[in-house]
């Protein structure tokens, strides 16, 4: 963003509303996306130090050790490389001696943030022209239009992937796929299924960092959609569900709760859960198939010593490769 971090666009019309759509449904829920305001995004950093939390921890290895084999598979310097919720953008500068990018652009839900991040950035890597770009990661992706189209690399780290149903995930990497050509790539983690405790202890740490990210999200709703979510009502439960493959966030009544927001309420029974997370958990011949029907073709993956978590290189397919 030559010189100032600033994001260019940002789509949040009607966050509030959707919210409550959300909290009236019969099975309550809140999209996880509602976590990453500017403490929840700090609450999330805080996690990724946890000792119980090891996706950030292995995947900073993989490609630490990875980055030129990384930077050989995609071919080419000079790439566009396209960060998406980039937080601190941390991942990715990492990666720069070895893809060095001609352009890094950071795309993130909390822009607040993603300014704070990109100032720093850009103060530590001067020689990379850097822009942000606030938007939802559920939608469809607006980049700039200014962006070449040829040799864009999408970078999509610590298995936020996990985070979309496998349906929804299949779109999105559509969409991604959609705005690469034969030039591009995505660069992705994801977090492989693995035993139940080392799973489980990931999402319900003893030190309570993991319980404070997701009890912050009522704090966010308080702020967006005017609920009255009294914080000391509500109860962190994450626990792994091995037939879906996936951990459960949900938020629990400890007492029955009545939650008002302006035109509307909703009672809570004692011990009746707000949805707040899935995290899928994949094995790596079924993502690769799902990157299949995205339309990507997995070139090359990296993991680490006892497999608990992939990077992986994919290109747009063309028409000979399906
Ligand atoms: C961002 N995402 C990949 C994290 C995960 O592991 O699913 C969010 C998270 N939720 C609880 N801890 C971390």
């Amino acid at each position: 963003m030559n010189g100032a971090a600033r994001p260019v666009q940002t789509a949040f019309a009607a966050e509030g509303e959707a919210l409550l759509a959300g909290l009236r449904a019969p099975g309550a829920s809140i999209a996880p996306k509602y976590f990453y305001d500017t403490l929840g995004s700090t609450l999330f950093d805080a996690i990724t130090e946890l000792d119980e939390y090891y996706p950030t921890r292995t995947e900073r290895a993989i490609l630490a050790a990875r980055d030129r084999q990384i930077a050989a598979a995609f071919g080419r310097t000079g790439c566009t490389l396209i960060d998406l919720g980039a937080g601190n953008g941390e991942k990715a500068a990492g990666l720069f001696a070895a893809l060095r990018p001609r352009e890094y652009v950071a795309v993130d839900i909390s822009v607040e943030y993603l300014q704070r991040s990109l100032q720093a950035l850009q103060r530590r890597h001067p020689q990379v022209a850097m822009s942000g770009v606030g938007a939802d990661l559920c939608w469809r992706l607006e980049l700039p239009e200014r962006l070449p189209r040829e040799g864009r690399l999408f970078f999509y780290p610590g298995s936020s992937i996990g985070n979309f149903h496998p349906d929804e995930a299949q779109r999105f990497l559509g969409g991604l796929s959609a705005q690469l050509d034969e030039t591009g790539a995505l660069l992705i983690g994801v977090d492989l299924v693995k035993d139940a405790r080392t799973l489980q202890a990931a999402y319900d740490d003893p030190l309570g960092v993991t319980a404070a990210f997701n009890l912050n999200v009522l704090r966010h709703a308080n702020r967006i959609a005017g609920t009255d979510f009294v914080i000391s009502d509500w109860r962190h439960v994450a626990f792994f569900d091995a037939t879906h493959g996936r951990i459960e966030m949900h938020l629990e009544a400890r007492r029955p709760v009545r939650v008002r927001w302006p035109g509307g309420e909703r009672r809570f029974a004692a011990g009746e859960r707000i949805h707040t997370e899935n995290s899928y958990k994949y094995r790596m011949a079924d993502f690769a198939a799902l990157l299949g029907r995205a339309g990507f073709a997995a070139q090359h993956h990296w993991t680490d010593e006892r497999k608990w978590f992939a990077v992986v290189l994919a290109r747009p397919a063309r028409e000979c490769d399906e």
